[in-house]
């Protein structure tokens, strides 16, 4: 390796890992099948003293236990769990005297999943962005544990591409998609799950799925052509 290789190399920046948490004891192995189907490999799982399991994924099972594209994920701490708590019953969220901001929020977050806090994984293949987006509907459908706990919703490549959209046209989970991503060359696919806790009020994460068609500069996770 030459000097500059070298100074490359030792100036990359990796994203180590990110940590989320599920609300109920009981909704851990669903959690953690949800992230499976999702793509990640599992390649850790601990029973804790406090109960609950601890598990560590890696989206990148050829090199599992790097020390970067790490997804943790364990119960809510009780500390946090406290203070969401505490801020719901505040907001009376979810009665008839619910704070307005709480109505706001949710309608901002249903238009927009990238509105707040989510969790972005990038896949090589289309066809296997396909595959498992397919996989993820099909836990919602057919296992109980997942009825109504999951939301889906994609963002097709904007128009103009011929080849990009022929294969979109094509596609089982982007054909007749109208809304389209910030950006070009690419595709995102969102799956909202309230089995995952983010947000100010401990609600649902957002998983996004993106995808990049090779060959372009200009793609969605290179450029935006809207502000955020
Ligand atoms: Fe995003």
């Amino acid at each position: 390796m030459n000097i500059q290789s070298t100074l490359r190399a030792e100036a990359a920046l990796t994203i180590s890992h990110v940590n989320l948490h599920y609300a109920h004891p009981d909704d851990g192995p669903a959690a953690a099948l949800l992230l499976e189907t999702a793509g990640l490999a599992k390649t850790q799982e601990i029973d804790l003293p406090r109960g609950g399991v601890f598990y560590r994924f890696t989206t990148n099972a050829l090199s599992p236990f790097e020390g970067d594209n790490i997804v943790y994920l364990s119960p809510l701490p009780a500390a946090t769990a406290a203070l969401l708590a505490a801020a719901r019953k505040a907001l009376s969220f979810g009665t008839a005297d619910e704070h307005p901001s709480v109505a706001a929020y949710r309608a901002a977050q249903a238009v927009d999943p990238e509105y707040n806090f989510h969790v972005g994984f990038l896949h090589k293949s289309l066809d296997r962005l396909e595959e498992h987006y397919l996989a993820l509907k099909g836990l919602e459908a057919d296992d109980p544990r997942f009825a109504g706990r999951l939301k889906f919703l994609v963002n097709r490549a904007q128009p103009g591409e011929v080849e990009i959209d022929a294969r979109l046209d094509a596609s089982p989970v982007f054909a007749g998609v109208t809304r389209h991503t910030y950006g070009r060359n690419g595709v995102q696919a969102f799956c909202e799950t309230d089995l995952i806790v983010d947000g100010p009020l401990g609600g649902g994460v957002v998983l996004e799925f993106d995808y990049v068609f090779p060959g372009y500069n200009d793609h969605i996770l290179a450029v935006s052509t809207t502000g955020r």
